[in-house]
């Protein structure tokens, strides 16, 4: 499906046309034919109502949907990839090929931002792992799926639009990529794959990969992501992509957590849903996707992705609770629960992120379940040292709708994760108390002095339920949210 921008109004021909209605206001006149035969009680423009027409040839599409954007006052973007994805739906169920969105023209926002979420909308609905269906149609539990050829937002004005779609395709396309990398399972995506990956991205003249295998590992003691990686047969590594890597401009790291399995170790996971566990490399896929974007965008800035890669699995060979290791930067810890493995191949990231001194570092990770009990689906926990990186993050998270929550960092907490035998310990209390904030707190003591945030994405990495306009599965939640807050660093600085 190509997006696309046409210069035109409700006269255009298409087989589906789509248009976004305000609750309780009346439709535009060039729709006033239809408007006689819509009862209130079938389609009023409430929130999210939906109403899909055959006009029986009396338009130039055949089909006409209505989305309901609710009260003009109430509105916030997101109603517009809400609105695209009903589109998108609605051409698969009536076989449209040429699908056109109408941008329309309100006070709250400009043209360029709805068509930017119209463009992510339209993308993000559109993308349906089927890849491990033997078959596609035969054989497979559905026909294949229908797809639209052309989906084009339309507007009378048309300046700036097509830079706005184009922007909108790009980071929608970098989050369809994280959603279709991270739904592979661990016998597929092995953090070797997950290397493959970032050389694959690092093809782009201005992107540099480089892989520290597990004999460079063990030579700069990152003991962290090695004593992770003791219980699984796969080797770990720690993936680097940089972009504009000798540039003097303002500088980012981007972290994330790639466990490419998480069983917990010998500290074991109930098997009851342990097979999401899959996704716990969500963090370092998130990374991939971030720096596909910045580049195509080609952003001005300079980033550095760290992605630590390793199963956690329990064998004989697995580090045990008790056991006490010395991190990268030479904290020593002692490992209470081998289940809280994401920040001890964090931690050693971490620390070698803060050496290269950039502005800001910004971590994701599926670090812990109690996020999702304080949180659930609707929002990443926020953990930052610094207001100025956490108030970007909040923004553009209210901007992109992958919103997100700051949790306090308080140095009680710290008082939590004191180790009785080493510096530190690797979870607080047995009880769980406080668990996303100890667990943050364990990160912070890798950052040194350097800018920092951290976000809990364990709720947000996989849709569970019914979602406007994504399917079941993988999210990419993380990458538009954290492309954008860096813009916004970068354009302050
Ligand atoms: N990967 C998990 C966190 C997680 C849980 C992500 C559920 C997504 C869904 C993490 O490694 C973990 O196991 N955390 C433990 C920490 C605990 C042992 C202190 C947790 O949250 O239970
Ligand atoms: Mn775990
Ligand atoms: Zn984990």
């Amino acid at each position: 499906m190509q997006v696309t921008v046409k210069k035109g109004n409700f006269d255009i021909p298409c087989d589906l046309l789509a248009v976004p209605i305000f609750q309780g206001v009346q439709l535009p006149k060039e729709l006033s034919e239809f408007a006689k035969s819509i009862r209130k009680e079938v389609f009023d423009g409430k929130e999210n109502q939906v109403l899909l027409l055959d006009t029986l040839g009396k338009g130039k599409w055949k089909y006409l949907l209505l989305f309901g954007l609710g009260e003009e006052k109430e509105l916030l973007l997101d109603k517009f990839r809400a609105f695209a994805g009903s589109a998108v739906r609605a051409s698969k169920s009536t076989q449209s090929t040429i699908v056109c969105a109408i941008v329309p023209e309100i006070k709250t926002f400009q043209k360029t931002e709805i068509s930017q979420a119209i463009s992510e909308g339209a993308l993000l609905s559109n993308y349906k792992c089927t890849k491990f269906k033997s078959k596609k149609g035969e054989g497979a539990d559905k026909e294949p799926e229908f797809e639209p050829k052309e989906f084009s937002i339309v507007s009378a004005d048309i300046k700036g639009v097509e830079a706005a779609v184009n922007r909108g395709s790009i980071l929608a396309g970098a989050q369809n990529y994280v959603r279709d990398i991270n739904e592979n399972p661990a016998n597929i995506v092995t953090p070797q794959k997950l290397a493959e990956s970032a050389k694959e991205l690092s093809k782009n003249p201005n992107i540099s990969c480089t892989v520290y295998e597990k004999d460079a590992l063990k030579k700069a003691g990152m003991n962290g992501i090695l004593a992770v990686n003791q219980g699984s047969d796969l080797p770990p590594v720690l993936i680097m992509l940089e972009y504009n890597k000798d540039k003097k401009l303002p500088h980012y790291c981007v972290v994330g957590k790639g466990i490419t399995f998480d069983s917990g170790g010998i500290s074991i996971k109930p098997s009851k849903g342990m097979h999401e566990m899959k996704y716990d490399k969500t963090g370092a896929v998130c990374t991939l996707g971030i720096i596909k974007a910045v580049a195509e965008l080609g952003l001005p800035i300079r980033l550095t992705g760290l992605m630590p890669a390793t199963e956690n699995m329990p064998s004989g060979s697995a580090q045990k609770p008790g056991d006490i290791i010395t991190m990268y930067n030479g904290k020593t810890t002692e490992v209470l629960n081998t289940d809280a493995e994401g920040r001890l191949i964090l931690g050693d990231a971490l620390a070698f992120a803060a050496e290269k001194k950039p502005d800001a570092i910004i971590d994701l990770a599926t670090l812990t379940g109690a996020i999702i009990v304080a949180l659930g689906p609707h929002a990443a926990g926020l953990f930052s040292n610094d207001d100025e990186v956490a108030s970007a993050l909040m923004s553009a998270g209210e901007k992109t709708h992958e919103r997100v929550w700051r949790m306090p960092l308080w140095k009680d907490y710290a008082e939590m994760i004191k180790g009785d035998f080493a510096d530190i310990k690797n979870i607080g209390s047995e009880s769980g108390e406080a668990s996303s904030i100890t667990a943050a707190k364990f990160l912070q003591e890798f950052v040194g002095e350097c800018k920092w945030a951290h976000l809990d994405i364990a709720g947000v990495d996989n849709i569970k339920a019914a979602h406007p306009y994504m399917e079941k599965g993988a999210s990419g939640i993380g990458v538009r949210l954290v492309v954008l807050a860096l813009e916004m660093l970068a354009a302050k600085k």
